[in-house]
């Protein structure tokens, strides 16, 4: 058979140098940094894959729009532009605009959470849960097992265990839960997508006890692409029509406009319930801005219009989950230790089989990315025990199973030979993982630790200072 290669669906038409920096800079950075990379500055950065979140370069279309913005108060054309590319794509009856995705998970999370209810979910995200608990509820998981063994090949991780649902529903009642939180392409199990066959039977289930299914789609469209590609029945149906069917199922959703829908900034929040929506529209107010722009320029909404057109595409998402998996293959074929099948957003390599020799109090997967980020100047992300916080009964850390670095993505930014680089240096530390010592907190904030979160490198108990011989990595 004659097999062609696929290259990306554009062309590059203005480029933003980025600037290399030697080992003895990176050491530096990161010890002010408190070797956690959230903490660096972008600019000694190398090859950025802290998120794709925020991070997509829009197109020539997109930047066109920013013109078109009508920055008026109330009622802007960008609002409608907005709300008609929500319609025809999400499906959602009401919108109501928010800066990003938190924005929308507070409002939603006021709006129907009691002190004392439950949210089941499968798995939590960060911002999301805090909501959650802000609001009163605790949060309980129902994900299939498959999604906490990195080496399970399920095509459909991200799946609800329906019989979990059904033990928390028959635990705490239908009046103790608001709604159950349905992620697409779960981001703290990898990017691992849920089935149409599975989200159609938590709707019914939820139908039958007459429970509200609340989705997150912040990255709806590249779940699309996965069921598309994996799922019975779905190869012919377009993007789009897989989408509006994923929303279907759902009374409402959450979105972080700033992954899927190819911005910079912003998110919403959609609800078919109308008193529902006349009650948000009322909190929106209070907390973000005008329901015609919660927190948002208008030239902002208009960026995202188009962008969710633009994310829909078949060129694009095959593209788009296409780099993601090149880099997965290049690691995978060097042996080193990733969450399998590679996810929609990004590569998450198992710390817990990369570095066997720090202990998990000493936050493997913290310590890996300080280290690759002096390894090669590339910036990736802690996803386990810094990220999951504390128990918030008991105070205890939480030791969830996956223990990963996220090499996170951006849309429609970087090259194969990004990818490349970025395979060399994982693969050079996974040769030598003993250059890789552990951390402990210096500083730990109260919400959201891994934002703001300083450490030091440990070795036993002992606190290793710069320049000793066992720094934290040793870099040639
Ligand atoms: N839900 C999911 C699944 C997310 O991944 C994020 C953000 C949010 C909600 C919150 O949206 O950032 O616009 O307020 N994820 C980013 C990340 C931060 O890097 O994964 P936001």
């Amino acid at each position: 058979m004659n097999r062609r290669s696929w290259a990306e669906p554009f062309k590059i038409k203005m480029v933003e140098p980025i600037r290399m920096t030697t080992p003895d800079e990176r050491e530096a950075a990161i010890a002010a940094a408190g070797f956690n990379t959230f903490l660096l500055r972008s600019e000694d950065v190398y090859i950025d894959l802290l998120t794709d979140s925020g991070t997509s370069a829009m197109s020539d279309r997109q930047w066109a729009g920013l013109m078109l913005g009508d920055e008026a108060y109330a009622g802007s054309a960008n609002y409608y532009h907005m709300e008609d590319a929500v319609h025809r794509y999400y499906g959602y009856k009401h919108l109501i605009p928010t800066h990003q995705g938190r924005g929308a998970e507070h409002i939603l999370s006021r709006l129907l959470i009691k002190p004392g209810d439950v949210v089941p979910g499968n798995m939590y995200f960060t911002t999301t849960r805090a909501h959650q608990e802000l609001a009163g509820a605790r949060f309980i998981d129902i994900i299939c097992d498959a999604a906490h063994d990195s080496t399970s090949l399920d095509p459909f991780k991200g799946n609800v265990d329906l019989a979990k649902l059904q033990t928390v529903i028959d635990r705490h009642g239908a009046a103790k839960i608001p709604y159950v939180a349905l992620q697409c392409c779960v981001n703290m199990a990898g990017g691992q997508p849920v089935s149409m066959a599975n989200i159609a039977a938590v709707s019914a289930l939820c139908k039958r006890h007459g429970i509200r299914i609340m989705l997150d789609a912040t990255r709806a469209v590249e779940n699309a692409y996965f069921i598309k590609q994996r799922e019975p029945g779905y190869s012919r149906k377009s993007i789009e029509e897989i989408l509006r069917e994923i929303c279907s199922y759902t009374d409402g959703c959450t979105n972080s406009a700033k992954k899927d829908c190819l911005v910079n900034i912003g998110g919403f929040l959609c609800l078919n319930d109308d008193e529902l929506a006349e009650e948000a529209r009322n909190m929106v107010v209070l907390f973000e801005g005008l329901h015609t722009y919660g927190g948002l320029a208008g030239r902002d909404m208009e960026a995202i219009a188009i962008g969710i057109g633009e994310s829909v595409q078949y060129d694009h998402i095959r593209a788009r989950i296409g780099q993601v998996e090149y880099l997965g293959a290049a690691l995978e074929k060097a042996g080193v230790p990733i969450v399998m099948p590679v996810g929609g957003h990004g590569v998450f390599i198992d710390a817990l089989r990369f570095l066997p020799h720090i202990p998990r109090d000493q936050f493997p997967a913290q310590s890996l990315a300080a280290a690759l980020y002096v390894e090669s100047g590339v910036r990736a992300m802690e996803r386990g025990a810094v990220s999951a916080g504390r128990n918030a009964d008991t105070g205890e850390n939480i030791f969830p199973k996956l223990e990963l670095v996220r090499l996170t993505i951006p849309r429609r930014v970087y090259t194969q030979a990004h990818m490349d680089v970025t395979a060399e240096s994982v693969i050079a530390l996974f040769e030598e993982p003993e250059r890789v010592v552990g951390l402990r907190f210096t500083y730990e904030p109260k919400y959201l630790r891994f934002f703001q979160a300083r450490f030091e490198p440990v070795k036993g108990d002992q606190v290793l200072r710069r320049g000793q011989a066992e720094r934290v990595p040793v870099v040639q």
